[in-house]
């Protein structure tokens, strides 16, 4: 069989070996462990950014930080991801951009940290991930998230998971340059076993949503190389910004599809087609939130179908690739599943919905098809909603 298929990828160590690797490195054992999930989102996509609805889940796949604090100031990373690189700078110093660019993510969590007013300490740590890379599923967040709860640990901060994700947050879009919306490092934090999460990116207040039992989620990662995905990403977000100021609201979460259609001619096409998105995605996700409830899988895939749709056409954020996935999925499954493309866009990977006994059809489907079409192969993951931050002492 040529697709690459797990049911959940195994980390490169447990966690004794890991701890082993740790005293290796810093001849000294780890105090503590923070780990924090990747995420697939459900629906609502591009809507986080625009104080919209989202319905994520967080993934099984996690990254873990082991970490112990030092009497110092400096911090000091490893990564198994990355056995040839790491990274080392001093909290007392200006943070600024170093040589690793996963190493920046740590250094953009201490930038956040010490410009909310917290004094933090020196720490060694080491990272081991098993949340695929450039694949749309949160690599980063999980990142983010993980490392601002070791440090949470450590310091003391006190923070709730809600405001460790606003950091996480506020990492990517004033250190790293990427101006995404809050739903990656609020579902990496806050996520519930067996459970999506509706999010109201407006008040950041949550809803967990049972998944019920025996719906399946299948990721299906096209491994296309995602490329300028930042750059587009954050011209979206001045799109929808823009919109919303000719809409007169302040943000796209308050404009209803007949304002926008009166004055469609004072916005640019791709300001009037990305708020079309915006808006009828909103209403996608309260309307899946109830199918969900339901396990109603005819409303999920109407509902999905239209989102992947949108996406194609109004937010042009899909690719072939992507595009040709959820025909094939979409295709073998009929009326059995919902399947759309999930997460940043550009590439990635699609979701889709099913019972079990189509799991198999679907691998074979995209096995038979999808690398004779795209010349790649995809990756395909069998999924279940996993749970969010856990920071346990060692
Ligand atoms: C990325 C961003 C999120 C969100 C999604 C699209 O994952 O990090 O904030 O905007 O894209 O829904």
């Amino acid at each position: 069989m040529r697709v690459r298929f797990s049911i959940s990828k195994e980390h490169k160590m447990n966690l004794r070996t890991l701890a082993e690797k740790f005293k290796d490195i810093y001849l000294i054992e780890p105090q503590g462990m923070s780990s924090a999930p990747g995420r697939v989102n459900i629906i609502g996509e591009f809507t986080d950014y625009n104080d919209g609805f989202v319905l994520p889940c967080a993934l099984e796949f996690r990254t873990v930080v082991l970490f112990r604090a030092r009497e110092d100031t400096k911090v000091n990373v490893h990564s198994l991801d990355y056995p040839t690189e790491k990274d080392s700078f001093t909290v007392g110093e200006k943070i600024i951009s170093g040589p690793s660019q996963w190493g920046n993510y740590i250094r953009a969590i201490v930038f956040v940290l010490i410009r909310a007013g917290y004094s933090l300490r020196g720490v060694d740590l080491l990272i081991d991930s098993n949340v695929p890379q450039g694949a749309g599923l949160s690599s980063s967040a999980a990142l983010e998230v993980a490392v601002c709860g070791a440090f949470n640990q450590i310091a003391d901060l006190g923070l709730t998971a809600q405001r460790i994700a606003v950091y996480g947050q506020e990492a990517e879009n004033d250190f790293m340059d990427c101006q995404c919306g809050i739903m990656d490092q609020l579902i990496s934090a806050k996520g519930d076993e067996g459970k999506a999460l509706l999010i109201d990116c407006q008040s950041l207040e949550t809803e967990s949503i049972s998944i019920p039992e025996d719906l399946i989620l299948v990721i299906i990662n096209s491994n296309y190389p995602r490329k300028l995905v930042d750059s587009e990403y954050n011209q979206r977000r001045l799109d929808c910004e823009q919109a919303a100021a000719k809409l007169g609201v302040a943000t796209l979460r308050n404009a209803s599809m007949d304002k926008l259609v009166s004055i469609e001619s004072k916005l640019t096409v791709n300001e009037f087609k990305r708020a079309m998105h915006v808006i009828s995605e909103n209403n996608r996700v309260i309307k899946a939130t109830e199918a969900l409830q339901r396990n109603d899988i005819d409303s999920l895939r109407e509902l999905m179908s239209a989102s992947h749709q949108s996406l194609k056409d109004d937010f042009e954020v899909t690719v072939p690739e992507t595009d040709g996935l959820v025909e094939i999925c979409q295709g073998v499954l009929g009326d059995k599943g919902a399947v759309r493309m999930t997460g940043g866009g550009f590439g990635g990977a699609i979701v889709c919905l099913c019972r079990s006994e189509d799991v198999l059809k679907v691998k074979s489907a995209v096995d038979d098809n999808y690398e004779k079409q795209f010349n790649l192969k995809a990756d395909v993951y069998v999924c279940k909603a996993g749970e969010g931050l856990k920071v346990i002492s060692l």
